[in-house]
């Protein structure tokens, strides 16, 4: 039998960068499509997978600079460099996390090189596609994370106890954004005990807030955004809007012990969603953690990977949530990147065929040109 289509799986090299994108549970899969798959040496060491047990699912295992020798598909978490690829069949896909907006001239480089360059994270927001999604998968992890993260800094107690000696009083926490990480860090906080409040631009989340138990703040005065907003995402709000914002929020605040910020707009950076003069009103002690960090931050004066702390607050946030979960993350990823390869896989073609709607979203790079509709725009 001649040999199926190679998939090259390598070992991330962006700083910080623990995972991996494929698992011996998918490189079994991929195997049993009738792919080959090569695992760079090393490949999920941060991920706690060894080598060896690539191996007995099947993969054959190489150097860096062999593994990618004959691929038609390479797999990352992040965007390797073109320099990574080179081996490579001629128009091989690579799939991964490519950041497409902050590595924009990484994604002319594999344009120059021929590559097709599918970025995961433009996966539109559709009913199919949701097991194939890579931001809601990490953000979900993200918005545990968070809050476990700031339990970890917090001088006291999340839950209510009452104990010989006296009541310790819950905590108070409050989630601005109400996406996939924050309905997670909802959960997270009410499993350990807090009193949650949430708030979001998109009225949609109101009831979500609601029926994880905990408290709707919305801003009554200015409309939001209808519904789910396009797509499921935000956009940025008008000056009105951030005003009565800003308001609502320097009352709230004030009475909060741990705040978890993950608002993003995609494409732009972060929308500040705390200043400095309302962290000023906080109680000394309390906890911040700005899941949007990495992305501008929606917290004044937050830096990624530090404990900043500001009028005895403690502000911090990771520039890579996920990679602190290696294991975890890396296995939801993988899948991810399995049930989008395999929902399209072409048994006769012995390779995945992408169709319009999905194909037209991810795909950046074809032809020698960048192709996406969103980088052209
Ligand atoms: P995101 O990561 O882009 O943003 C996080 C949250 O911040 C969003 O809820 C957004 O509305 C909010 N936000 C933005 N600006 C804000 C501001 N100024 N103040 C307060 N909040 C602000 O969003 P995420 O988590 O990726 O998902 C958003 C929605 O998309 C969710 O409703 C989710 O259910 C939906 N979704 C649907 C999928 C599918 O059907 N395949 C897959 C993933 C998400």
């Amino acid at each position: 039998m001649a040999e199926g289509l190679r998939i090259a799986v390598l070992k991330e090299r962006a700083k910080g960068e623990t995972r991996v994108a494929a698992t011996p549970e998918t490189v079994k899969k991929f195997i049993a499509l009738g792919a080959a798959v090569t695992v760079e040496q090393g490949a999920g060491e941060a991920a706690s997978i060894a080598d060896a047990d690539y191996a007995a699912a099947g993969a054959q295992i190489a150097a860096a600079g062999d593994a990618v020798r004959g691929a038609q598909i390479v797999l990352g978490v992040q965007g390797p460099d073109v320099a990574a690829l080179t081996g490579a069949q001629d128009g091989a896909w690579i799939v991964a996390g490519l950041d497409p907006f902050g590595q924009r001239s990484r994604i002319d480089t594999y344009a120059a090189g021929g590559y097709e360059a599918l970025a995961m994270e433009f996966m539109p927001r559709i009913t199919r596609a949701q097991s194939m999604d890579i931001l809601s998968s990490q953000s979900n992890l993200s918005g545990y994370k968070a809050v476990i993260e700031a339990a970890n800094l917090y001088g006291r107690a999340f839950p209510m106890m009452m104990t010989a000696a006296g009541t310790v009083s819950a905590a108070k926490a409050f989630v601005m954004g109400v996406g996939v990480a924050g309905l997670q860090a909802i959960a997270t906080a009410r499993r350990l005990g807090a009193q949650v409040s949430a708030t979001d631009v998109r009225s949609a989340t109101r009831e979500q807030i609601q029926s994880l138990g905990a408290k709707p703040i919305f801003v009554e005065s200015v409309a939001g955004i209808e519904g789910e907003g396009a797509g499921g995402y935000a956009t940025e709000m008008s000056e009105e809007y951030q005003k009565a914002q800003a308001e609502l929020v320097s009352s709230h605040i004030a009475k909060q012990d741990i705040v978890i910020t993950t608002a993003l707009i995609p494409g732009r950076a972060a929308p500040r969603l705390i200043t400095d003069d309302q962290i000023a009103t906080m109680k000394p002690g309390s906890v911040i953690f700005d899941l949007a960090v990495a992305q501008g931050g929606n917290v004044e004066g937050s830096q990624p990977d530090e404990v900043v702390v500001r009028h005895g607050v403690k502000i911090m946030g990771y520039s890579n949530t996920p990679a602190h979960l290696a294991a975890d993350a890396s296995a939801l990823f993988s899948r991810n990147l399995y049930n989008f390869l395999s929902a399209f896989w072409d048994k006769e073609a012995g390779k995945p065929v992408l169709d319009e709607e999905i194909g037209n979203a991810v795909r950046l790079t074809q032809g020698g040109k960048v192709v996406n509709e969103r980088l052209l725009g």
